[in-house]
C-alpha cells in the first residue's frame, strides 16, 4: 500500500511533475521505424503529455517536434512533407528535422530570416535503434548515453510491435513484475501459447521464493520454484528501470523484451520485443507469441473489447475449463486486468502480501529515484558506463543445492546447469 501522495508521486509523468521531469532524462522509444517513409505523412504521437509529431526527411533522418505549429496552432500532423522539412498547410511555414523554422512566407521577405530566428520551437533530439525511433525529451544539452541493447544489434534480431492501453504505465509496468499471477490469469493461455514443459514447471511451485542482485541500471530477480524431482526451476529475469522488464527464455531461445512507457497519466504504450540473441527470430515464435492478436504493429490489441462490454470474456469458456475466459493471446489478459484497475489505480487501497515483493521494491526504488533527482542526481545509471549489451534474461533448471547468482546468464551451459529442455 502507498500514500495517495506517493501514488501521485510515481504516476503523474506530465511536464513539471516529479516523476516526469525525471523520465525526461532518458531516451524514450516513440514510434516504430517502419510506420515513417522517408518523405511520408508525418505522424502524431503522445509521449509523457506532450502532443507530438515525428516526421522522415528526404535523407531518412528522423525529427520530432511539437504537434501544434508555433503560428496559430494548426497540426502538423496535417503537414507537408517537403523532404527537407514539414511545411504547414495553414499558413506554410516550414520546419527541419532538428525544428529550424526553414520559411515564414506570410512575413515580409526583408525580414523573414530575423523572424524565423525568433519562432519558438519545442524539438526532441531523435535516433534509430531495434525497429524504434527513441527521444530525448530533458532539458540538459547532451542526453545520456543510449541503451545499447543487444536485442539492438545483429546478430540478435528483434520484431517490434505496440498494444496501446488505457491505464497508467505503472501499473502495466508492475503487472510485468507481478510474476506469481502466471499461475492464475495465465495459467489456461501461456501453457497453450508455449507447448514447452513452462506450464508444467509453473504450476509445481504457485508461490516462487524472489531472490535479487541489484544493479545500478535496477535489478536482477530470479524466481525460484521447487520442483518435485528436487531441482529448482528459476526464472531469472532483468528489470532495467524504469521501463524494461527482461523475460527469461532458454539458453540458445528467443524471448520476451516488454517496455511500458508512458503515454500521459492514463494511458500507456506496451512495447514487445520479440527478440533472439542468437540470430533471426524464428517463425514458428513469432506466430506463437503472436497467435489470436490483431495484425496492427502500432496497436495490436485494440479488438480486446472494453469495461462496457466486460472485455468480451467467455463466461461458458470459463465453466468448460479456461481460467481467464479471455480468449485472446494471452498478453490481453495482462491488458485486461491493468485497464480492470481504472485508469491510475489508487494503491493506497491495496492489501499486499508475500507475492508482491518485486512490486514493493520496485515502488521502494522509484520513489528513491525521486528523491535523489530532486537533489539533482541522475536516475538508474544513466551517468555511468553499464554495458546493456550483456544484460541478458534466463530461464534454467539445477540441482537444488546449486546458487542461481554464480550463473552467468549468456553462457549457462559452462556452469553444468541442466537447461530447461522443450522436451523434457
Ligand atoms: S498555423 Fe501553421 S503556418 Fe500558420
Ligand atoms: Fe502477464
Amino acid at each position: 500500500m502507498l500514500s495517495v501522495e506517493d501514488n501521485e508521486r510515481l504516476t503523474r509523468v506530465g511536464p513539471g511533475t516529479p516523476m516526469g521531469d525525471l523520465l525526461r532524462e532518458l531516451w524514450t522509444p516513440a514510434v516504430r521505424s517502419a510506420s515513417l517513409e522517408a518523405e511520408g505523412a508525418p505522424k502524431q504521437f503522445r509521449l509523457l503529455g506532450e502532443d507530438l509529431v515525428v516526421f522522415r526527411d528526404a535523407d531518412g533522418k528522423v525529427g520530432v517536434m511539437q504537434r501544434q505549429c508555433p503560428h496559430r496552432c494548426a497540426s502538423l500532423a496535417l503537414a507537408r512533407n517537403e523532404g527537407d522539412g514539414l511545411r504547414c498547410i495553414f499558413h506554410g511555414w516550414k520546419f527541419g528535422v532538428d525544428g529550424k523554422v526553414l520559411d515564414v512566407p506570410t512575413e515580409p521577405a526583408d525580414h523573414r530570416e530575423a523572424f524565423a530566428q525568433r519562432v519558438p520551437v519545442t524539438t526532441y533530439p531523435a535516433r534509430e535503434a531495434g525497429g524504434l525511433v527513441w527521444v530525448y525529451m530533458g532539458k540538459r544539452a547532451t542526453p545520456p548515453s543510449f541503451y545499447d541493447f543487444e536485442f539492438h544489434f545483429p546478430p540478435a534480431d528483434a520484431l517490434v510491435r505496440c498494444a496501446i492501453v488505457h491505464g497508467n504505465w505503472l501499473q502495466g509496468f508492475e503487472g510485468q513484475l507481478d510474476s506469481a499471477h502466471l499461475n492464475f490469469l495465465h495459467s489456461t493461455s501461456v501453457p497453450r501459447a508455449r507447448p514447452n514443459n513452462i506450464g508444467v514447471m509453473l504450476a509445481s511451485d504457485a508461490a516462487p521464493r524472489f531472490e535479487f542482485i541489484d544493479k545500478p541500471y535496477g535489478f536482477r530477480e530470479a524466481a525460484l520454484r521447487s520442483m518435485p524431482d528436487g531441482s529448482v526451476y528459476a526464472r531469472i529475469r532483468e528489470v532495467v528501470l524504469p521501463y524494461y522488464s527482461l523475460i527469461p527464455g532458454n539458453h540458445g531461445e528467443p524471448r520476451l523484451v516488454v517496455v511500458v512507457v508512458p503515454i500521459d497519466d492514463e494511458w500507456s504504450a506496451h512495447w514487445y520485443y520479440y527478440m533472439n540473441p542468437f540470430g533471426p527470430v524464428p517463425q514458428w515464435y513469432l506466430d506463437q507469441a503472436m497467435d489470436r492478436s490483431g495484425a496492427d504493429h502500432d496497436d495490436f490489441a485494440a479488438d480486446r473489447g472494453d469495461v462496457t462490454n466486460a472485455w468480451h470474456q467467455d463466461r461458458k469458456a470459463m465453466k468448460g475449463g479456461h481460467f481467464s475466459g479471455i480468449m485472446k493471446n494471452f498478453v490481453y489478459e495482462d491488458f485486461i486486468i491493468e485497464e480492470s484497475m481504472g485508469p491510475i489505480m489508487d494503491r493506497s487501497r491495496e492489501f499486499l502480501g508475500t507475492s508482491d515483493t518485486v512490486i514493493v521494491r520496485t515502488r521502494r526504488m522509484l520513489l528513491k529515484a525521486l528523491d535523489d533527482h530532486a537533489e539533482g542526481k541522475l536516475p538508474f545509471g544513466i551517468d555511468q558506463e553499464i554495458d546493456y549489451r550483456a544484460i541478458r534474461a534466463l530461464a534454467v533448471r539445477f540441482p537444488g543445492e546449486t546458487d542461481w547468482r554464480a550463473l552467468d546468464t549468456r553462457n549457462p551451459s559452462e556452469f553444468g546447469f541442466h537447461l530447461t529442455d522443450a522436451a523434457e
